[in-house]
């Protein structure tokens, strides 16, 4: 063992002798013999050296497998509203419209009529269209006999008159009405003299407005009066002016 030794220090390029690590040779013993005091006090100094062993459970070991996905939840409450946003670019500008038909300034547009009732009249309802007998001017029927009421043909404004008769101690009550609104009243109390009663205006007509005569009975008799021999009741109106279109 020596010889290798030597031979191995003898390789290495500096020879430098060198005592073998610290192989200190053990003290000569006999097998039975007690163990020397120096020697059970150093095999006590290595049990102290043992390393404490710890209970060290990896949780990640206990673990179970990933479960499935929850069901989705039920959304959120809407969040407040955001400001407004700012206004978008000016769209481009349109094209020129077709250019309309010439108009014929020759032609005069027309609308009148002038119709009245011989018979005198007590009304039953609380409302009642004022319906007449007689026509003396109807252009283009714009007037219908059977409803009682004018109907606007020629957009534009009008001129209307109602004149009646009233009854004496009985009640005169209508209103010329314009489709459904009362644009104007003719009214007289109840009276031991019956006189002449007559009311006027114009309206700004559009398409298929409707004009018309109601008479309206309160808690008093109403009633308008007439006779065979003359006509007390007249309805009348025209056009005055067409509307610019
Ligand atoms: C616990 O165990 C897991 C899986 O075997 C392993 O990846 C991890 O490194 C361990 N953690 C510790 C602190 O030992
Ligand atoms: C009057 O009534 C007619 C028919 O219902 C309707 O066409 C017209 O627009 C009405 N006019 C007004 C001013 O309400």
């Amino acid at each position: 063992m020596l010889d290798v030794l030597i031979l191995l220090l003898s390789l290495s390029s500096t020879v430098v002798l060198v005592p073998p690590p610290s192989i200190t040779p053990a003290p000569c013993r006999q097998c039975c013999d007690h163990l020397g005091a120096e020697e059970s006090s150093r095999d006590q100094a290595e049990l102290s050296y043992v390393p404490e062993v710890r209970t060290y459970i990896n949780m990640t070991i206990l673990k179970g497998d990933k479960g499935d996905r929850g069901d989705r939840g039920t959304p959120g409450k809407a969040g407040i509203e955001g400001p407004p946003g700012s206004q978008g670019p000016m769209g481009s500008k349109g094209s020129k419209g077709q250019a309309g038909l010439p108009g014929d300034p020759c032609k005069v547009q027309h609308s009148a009529f002038s119709v009245a009732r011989r018979k005198s009249l007590h009304s039953s309802e609380a409302y009642q269209a004022l319906i007449f007998d007689t026509v003396f001017v109807n252009l283009g029927d714009h007037f219908n006999m059977f409803e009682g009421r004018f109907f606007c043909r020629i957009p534009g404004v009008y001129f209307f008159n109602v004149n009646i008769h009233t009854w004496n101690f009985k009640e005169t009550y209508l209103h010329i009405m314009q489709n459904d609104s009362e644009r104007a009243i003719v009214y007289a109390q109840p009276s031991d003299r019956s006189i002449m009663q007559s009311q006027s205006l114009m309206l700004e007509l559009h398409l298929d407005d409707q004009v018309w005569i109601r008479l309206y009975k309160r808690e008093r008799e109403n009633a308008i009066y007439s006779d065979d021999v003359d006509v007390y009741i007249t309805f009348n109106g025209y056009l005055i002016k067409p509307s610019e279109e």
